[in-house]
C-alpha cells in the first residue's frame, strides 16, 4: 500500500514538473502548517505565516506585531512557491498587495508589502505550541457610549509637544530642559502649560501587561512631578492599535488598564494616534468607539485630563469628538517645516471642519515656529492663521533654541489673545482675491479680529473693507503684530509675500448683521 502511494506522490511530482503548473501533493503538504519568524523587525514585524487545508481549500494568514493576524486572499501553490494577496491599508489605488512565500532547504522566505512596508523575512517550521502563544488575541470594542463636557479645555490648550523637532529621540532629561526652558523664555507665563511627549517613551509591558516605558525614561511619575513642579501640566502618547505609529507598544488590548497609567503618573494630557488601529478600524463607527473606549476609561480614573484625537480627520471626526470625550481633534495629517503643507493645512484643509468651541477644538497639527523652515514672514502667517483658527497652540522646536524673534511671534499677547478668546469661535476666510485671502473672527468683547494674508511671493497691498469685519464703519483698528494703534481711516496694508497682517478692528454694525459666525 504504502509502495502504491509513494509511487503516486512521485508520478504527480513528475508530471507537475512536466506542466510546470500545480503543485504536487507533497510540495503542497511542505507549506502548509506553522512557519516561524523569529527576528520581526520593522513594519509590521511578522511572527508566524499559518497555512491549513480545509474542505473548502487553502487559507492562511500572517501574524504580525501591527496590523495582528493579515488574511491571506486567494492562496494559491505552484511548485515550491505559495502566492497570495492581502488587504492593504489606507491606499485606495492598491487596496491589495501580493505575496510570496518559497520553499527553501532551511524553511521558506516570505515576500510580501503592506502599507509602505517591504517584509522579507526567513521562516522555520514552528509548532503548535509555537502558534498558540503567538495567536493574536483579538480585543472587543465596547458599545458606544456618549460622554458629557468636563469643563476643560474652555479655550484651545497650548504648550509644547516633542514630535515635531525630536520625533522619538527624546529622553526624560530633554523633556525637564523643556519644561526649565517654558519657564525661562515666558513662554509659560505667555501661557504655554503643556509639556507633552509624543510617540517614543514606551517600553514593554510587564507580566501583568502595565505598559512600561523604556531606557529613556527611568521615572514617569518623578518626570511629572518635576514638570508640575514648575507650574506646568505634563502630557503623553499613545495608540489604540497593538503599534504607534513609530511602532512602539500602543494601547490595544490594554485601554482601560493604560488610562489608569497614565493618571497614577499624573498624566494631565493623552494624545490618542490612529497609527496601526486604521487596520482594525476602519470605518466610522468602529474608529468613533476605539475613541471613545479611551475617552471612557481616562473619564473613569477620575483625573482630569485633556483628550487629543488624531485619526486625521477621518469620519467627520469633529462632529463627534466631543461625545467621545475629546477635548481636540487632528483634522489633517502631519505637518511639516514648509510654507507648502502649513498652507495647504492653515487655508485649506482645517476650514472644512466645524464644531470648534469651548471644549473641543480643530486641531491643524502642531506649530513648526522656531525649526528654521520657513521665512519670518511665512511663520507670521503660520502663526496668524492657527491663531484666527482658534487651533490649540503646541509648539514644536526645541524651547533651549528659541531665539527673540522666535519668542515675539510666540508671546505676542495680543495674538495669544485672539486664539484664546473666550467666545472660542474659528476664523474664516470672508474673501479671496486671486493669491490674497481674507479672514475674519469676532470675539467675546465684539471686536473683530481680521487677517489680511498674502498668498503669493512677492509683496501685495491690500485693502480693507468694514464689510469684512461684518460692519459698516469701522471707528478703531489696532495692528497687533506691531502692537499700535493705527488710524481707523486707513484701507490699505502692505502685505509681504507670504506674509500676513492681524488688526483687531472696533466699529458699528447697525445696518448688518454679523452673519455667518
Ligand atoms: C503620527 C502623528 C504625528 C506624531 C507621529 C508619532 O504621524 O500624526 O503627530 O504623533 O505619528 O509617531
Amino acid at each position: 500500500m504504502r509502495h502504491w502511494v509513494a509511487t503516486i506522490a512521485r508520478v504527480l511530482i513528475a508530471a507537475s514538473a512536466v506542466s510546470g503548473a500545480t503543485a504536487s501533493p507533497a510540495t503542497t503538504a511542505r507549506l502548509e502548517g506553522v512557519w516561524i519568524f523569529e527576528a520581526a523587525p520593522a513594519n509590521p514585524g511578522v511572527t508566524m505565516m499559518e497555512l491549513d487545508r480545509t474542505a473548502a481549500g487553502l487559507s492562511g494568514r500572517v501574524t504580525t506585531q501591527w496590523y495582528g493576524p493579515v488574511e491571506m486572499i486567494d492562496p494559491v501553490i505552484d511548485g515550491t512557491r505559495l502566492s497570495f494577496a492581502t488587504r492593504n491599508i489606507n491606499d485606495r489605488a492598491n487596496p491589495t498587495r501580493r505575496w510570496t512565500a518559497t520553499l527553501g532547504p532551511k524553511g521558506i522566505t516570505l515576500d510580501g508589502r503592506i502599507w509602505e512596508s517591504h517584509v522579507v523575512q526567513a521562516g522555520r517550521r514552528g509548532t503548535v505550541a509555537e502558534r498558540r502563544a503567538r495567536t493574536f488575541r483579538f480585543a472587543a470594542l465596547p458599545p458606544l457610549t456618549r460622554l458629557v463636557p468636563d469643563g476643560l479645555s474652555a479655550t484651545p490648550p497650548m504648550g509644547w509637544s516633542s514630535w515635531n523637532k525630536f520625533a522619538d529621540r527624546i529622553d526624560d532629561k530633554t523633556v525637564r530642559a523643556m519644561a526649565d526652558a517654558m519657564v525661562s523664555t515666558g513662554l509659560r507665563d505667555a501661557g504655554y502649560r503643556y509639556v507633552n511627549i509624543d510617540d517614543g517613551w514606551q517600553g514593554a509591558r510587564d507580566a501583568a501587561g502595565v505598559l512600561q516605558p523604556n531606557a529613556k525614561f527611568p521615572d514617569m511619575k518623578g518626570l511629572a512631578d518635576y514638570v508640575h513642579a514648575r507650574g506646568l501640566k505634563f502630557g503623553i502618547y499613545s495608540s489604540p492599535g497593538p503599534r504607534t505609529c513609530a511602532g512602539y507598544e500602543g494601547s490595544y488590548g490594554h485601554v482601560a488598564q493604560d488610562a489608569k497609567t497614565f493618571a497614577s503618573w499624573g498624566v494631565d494630557y493623552v494624545k490618542y494616534d490612529l497609527c496601526s488601529g486604521e487596520w482594525f478600524y476602519a470605518d466610522a463607527d468602529t474608529v468613533r468607539r476605539s475613541y471613545a473606549e479611551m475617552g471612557a476609561a481616562l473619564r473613569a480614573t477620575g483625573r482630569s485630563i485633556v483628550y487629543s484625537l488624531c485619526e486625521y480627520g477621518r469620519f467627520d471626526v469633529a462632529a463627534w469628538g466631543r461625545s467621545v470625550g475629546g477635548h481636540l481633534w487632528r483634522t489633517t495629517g502631519d505637518i511639516t517645516d514648509t510654507y507648502k503643507t502649513m498652507a495647504e493645512i492653515g487655508f485649506d484643509r482645517n476650514p472644512k471642519f466645524g464644531h470648534a468651541g469651548p471644549g473641543g477644538w480643530n486641531d491643524p497639527d502642531m506649530l513648526e515656529l522656531g525649526n528654521g523652515g520657513m521665512s519670518s514672514d511665512e511663520y507670521v502667517t503660520h502663526m496668524t492663521l492657527w491663531a484666527m483658527s482658534a487651533a490649540p497652540l503646541m509648539m514644536g522646536h526645541d524651547l533651549r533654541q528659541t531665539d527673540a524673534a522666535t519668542r515675539r511671534l510666540l508671546e505676542n499677547p495680543g495674538v495669544i489673545a485672539i486664539d484664546q478668546d473666550p467666545a472660542g469661535v474659528q476664523g474664516r476666510a470672508v474673501r479671496s482675491e486671486g493669491d490674497t485671502v481674507i479672514w475674519s473672527k469676532h470675539l467675546a468683547d465684539g471686536t473683530v479680529a481680521l487677517a489680511l494674508f498674502n498668498r503669493a511671493t512677492t509683496p501685495t497691498s491690500i485693502d480693507l473693507r468694514p464689510i469684512d469685519a461684518g460692519l459698516n464703519i469701522i471707528t478703531a483698528i489696532r495692528d497687533i503684530w506691531t502692537s499700535k494703534d493705527i488710524a481707523a481711516s486707513r484701507t490699505q496694508f502692505a502685505v509681504p509675500g507670504h506674509g500676513a497682517v492681524l488688526l483687531r478692528v472696533r466699529g458699528e454694525a447697525s445696518r448688518l448683521s454679523k452673519s455667518g459666525q
